[in-house]
């Protein structure tokens, strides 16, 4: 686990992620429809950084570029320096792994692990001894309140409470960068409000660079960039929120 951190950390720009003229047009059979249509900005390093727009703006597409799960039709994504649609599919999924975290809508929590087993799992998977496993896990689950919880499985946890887990797994392997699509979604407004706090605290203890997207502009004030998108483009830019 060191060389990946050593190798994110070696990456010293003060911008995680930019983005030049990047437009996704998704091709169905003869359909088109241009998701992105231009869009241009820096995320900056270590920022909690918000996307907002309406349903259908766009948000998904452009996390799924920044997270390198897709590539941009034309125009580029660099992440950590990195031009993205220069990595072929494996180069694309490895880079991925070693840099982005990610925190999803619906939790997806492995049903029959325990919130320990789910935070754990990622180091599993990279071949991370038990020992540091252990450790890292434990340590990641105190940071989001929920050392007491660490035996409970999923169904036995509030959707705040599954929230954590997610966003403990997302941090456990200190990837540079960690996503969250729309992570307050299916969460009341107090317990939303909560895990975006939450989000903010852990994004400083481990220096994260940390973007999420909501459709609830309600929300910038809690976020240190705000990029609003509308049918595509970027419509407004805030920099620097007052917290
Ligand atoms: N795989 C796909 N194939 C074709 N069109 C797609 C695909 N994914 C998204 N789109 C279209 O691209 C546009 C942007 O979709 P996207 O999912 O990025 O929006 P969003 O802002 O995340 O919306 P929501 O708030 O509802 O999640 C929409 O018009 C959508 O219908
Ligand atoms: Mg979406």
């Amino acid at each position: 686990m060191t060389d990946v951190l050593d190798d994110a950390r070696d990456h010293r720009h003060a911008t995680a992620v930019r983005l030049t003229e990047v437009t996704k047009t998704y091709r169905a059979g003869t359909v088109e429809v241009a998701a992105l249509r231009g869009i241009s900005g820096d995320i900056p390093l270590r920022s909690f950084s918000m996307i907002v727009g309406p349903s259908g703006s766009g948000k998904t597409t452009l996390l799924n570029l920044v997270g390198c799960i897709d590539v941009p039709s034309t125009g580029t994504v660099e992440v950590c320096g990195q031009r993205i649609g220069e990595l072929k599919d494996n180069a694309l999924a490895d880079f991925r792994a070693r840099h982005v975290g990610f925190v999803f809508q619906n939790f997806s929590l492995v049903p029959v692990l325990s919130a320990y087993e789910n935070v754990e799992y990622p180091l599993l998977l990279i071949g991370v001894p038990a020992a540091k496993r252990r450790e890292r896990a434990l340590a990641m689950l105190e940071a989001v309140g929920l050392a007491n919880q660490s035996r409970q499985r999923p169904n036995e946890l509030s959707g705040g409470q599954k929230q954590r887990v997610a966003i403990a797994r997302a941090l456990v392997k200190e990837p540079s960068l960690v996503l969250a699509d729309e992570p307050t979604a299916n969460l009341d407004t107090e317990t939303g409000a909560a895990i975006i706090d939450l989000m903010h605290r852990v994004q400083s203890q481990f220096h994260t660079t940390f973007v999420f997207s909501t459709h609830d502009p309600h929300l910038m004030s809690h976020a240190d960039e705000t990029f609003v998108i509308r049918d595509g483009r970027l419509v407004d830019h805030k920099a620097g929120a007052v917290q």
